[in-house]
């Protein structure tokens, strides 16, 4: 393939370099065209534009791949836990045996939050939706660690960050569901692990102690490997670019958490189950919903269908699906919405429409059904995916700033009125 890509305008030909990456995906830079031609390209939505180059994840979504770091989103949700992907988005390699004993120990050490965020909670009235509550006690920690502040500060200085938001997070998270249902805050278990910690947190009670089913523990950490990092998605562009004025982490990875709570993005795995709920009660006539779902003059979508990336299937919801049969299984639970989302899915796949346009489930199809297997409750999904896409924030937080990336400003084309007389003047 020939190494420039040429633009003819006006008589004028500009010559573009095309870039390679890795995995063999070529792009075309046309980082000076503006400069060279006076020309901007237009991109609503982003949906062909690269804002950087990455060595996290790789994603195709014609074949439903998805790597981190070069290893296969099969391998890691079957072999690895997710503390130890969250080491190997952050740090770029899987650790060793030893240093990731080390590492859960300094994690470990960081999981209380400071006893003056009670007040912050006190502030919330019980209506308030956990991601709210979620992304501003992130955002309040920049006032507990003042330091955070100044992103440019040592390594160890900016490590001591991010141990801190990722040993924390499960303490904010499970603390924010307590203040919700108003019960009294329960405390880390510093000798669980971290997914079973965050269970305890959320479930347990101080006055007694809570057996965590290593079932349901096991359950949750794959779903958090699950939704670890994917590449440049909405609230990780989100994460990349707030941090790209030298916003703190904290404020980038609070900016990223309110992207996420969308039900276009993570806010979905939440609208599944609303929608799941409302075809029952409505009694259940998936034809209906789906006529629903065409309709071009009704806003009502398929929640859990679709994706901007995966065309043929994302890999995450195969192993989803999976996993939903086995929660459900273990623990005895039947659920009658999985049979609607079974019947869905089937009506789907086999549907003109949403085979023309490449529609299949996503992540979020059938998390829900797990999550609420797991005794989660709605209100708290997003958050349950928010704790998952922590290190991918991170990680791609990191490089961005390790690449010294500009700050992200896009240009735009202007439609509006031209200049014109003030009234009376
Ligand atoms: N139900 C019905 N029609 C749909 C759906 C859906 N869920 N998704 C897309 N379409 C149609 C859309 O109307 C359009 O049709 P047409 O070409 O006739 O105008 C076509 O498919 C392309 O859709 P689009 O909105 O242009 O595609 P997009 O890449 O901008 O949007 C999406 C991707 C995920 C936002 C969208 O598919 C959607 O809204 N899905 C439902 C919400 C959802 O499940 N989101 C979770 C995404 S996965 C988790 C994550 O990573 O955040």
């Amino acid at each position: 393939m020939s190494e420039f890509a040429e633009l003819k305008v006006d008589g004028n030909t500009y010559q573009l370099p095309i870039i390679e990456g890795t995995e063999n995906e070529k792009a075309i830079d046309i980082s000076k065209l503006r400069a060279e031609s006076g020309l901007i390209t237009i991109d609503p939505g982003f949906k062909n534009t690269g804002s950087t180059k990455s060595s996290i994840t790789f994603l195709d979504g014609e074949k439903g791949i998805l790597h981190h770091r070069g290893y296969s989103i099969e391998d890691l949700a079957e072999k690895s836990s997710f503390l130890e992907v969250a080491y190997l988005l952050i740090y770029g390699r899987l650790p060793t045996a030893e240093e990731f004993k080390a590492y859960k120990e300094e994690v470990t050490l960081h999981t209380l939050i400071h006893e003056d965020f009670h007040k912050i909670l006190d502030g919330f009235p019980s209506a308030a939706h956990p991601m709210g509550v979620l992304s501003s006690l992130v955002t309040a920690m920049t006032a507990f660690y003042p330091k955070s502040l100044d992103p440019n500060r040592s390594w160890d200085e900016v490590n001591l960050s991010i141990i801190r938001i990722i040993a924390k997070m499960p303490t904010m998270a499970a603390f924010a569901y307590k203040n919700k249902i108003g019960h009294p805050l329960v405390y880390p278990d510093n000798r669980l692990d971290y997914t079973s910690n965050f269970l305890h947190m959320m479930f347990g009670l101080p006055s007694q102690p809570y057996d965590v089913n290593p079932a349901v523990s096991a359950a949750l950490d794959k779903l958090l490997i699950l939704h670890a990092d994917h590449e440049q998605n909405c609230s990780t562009s989100t994460v990349r670019v707030v941090g790209s004025s030298q916003a703190s982490l904290y404020s980038s990875i609070s900016a990223g958490i309110n992207a996420l709570w969308g039900p276009l993005h993570g806010g979905a795995n939440q609208a599944v189950i609303e929608m799941l709920e409302n075809i029952k009660a409505d009694g259940g006539d998936t034809k209906k919903w789906m006529a629903k779902a065409k309709d071009k003059d009704d806003p009502f979508r398929l929640m859990g269908f679709g994706h901007r990336v995966y065309k043929n299937f994302d890999p995450r919801a195969r192993i989803i699906k999976k996993a939903a049969d086995d929660v459900l299984d273990s623990l005895g639970v039947t659920d009658p919405v999985l049979d609607i989302a079974k019947g869905l899915e089937h009506e789907a796949l086999n549907d003109q429409y949403f085979v023309d346009r490449k529609l299949y489930p996503n992540v979020d199809f059938y998390s829900g059904i797990i999550y609420r297997a797991l005794g989660i409750p709605t209100e708290m999904f997003t958050v349950m995916f928010a704790m998952g896409r922590l290190p991918g924030w991170i990680a791609q937080w990191r490089e961005m700033r390790e690449n010294k990336e500009p700050i992200g400003r896009p240009r735009q084309v202007y439609t509006g009125e031209t200049i014109r007389p003030y009234p009376g003047s």
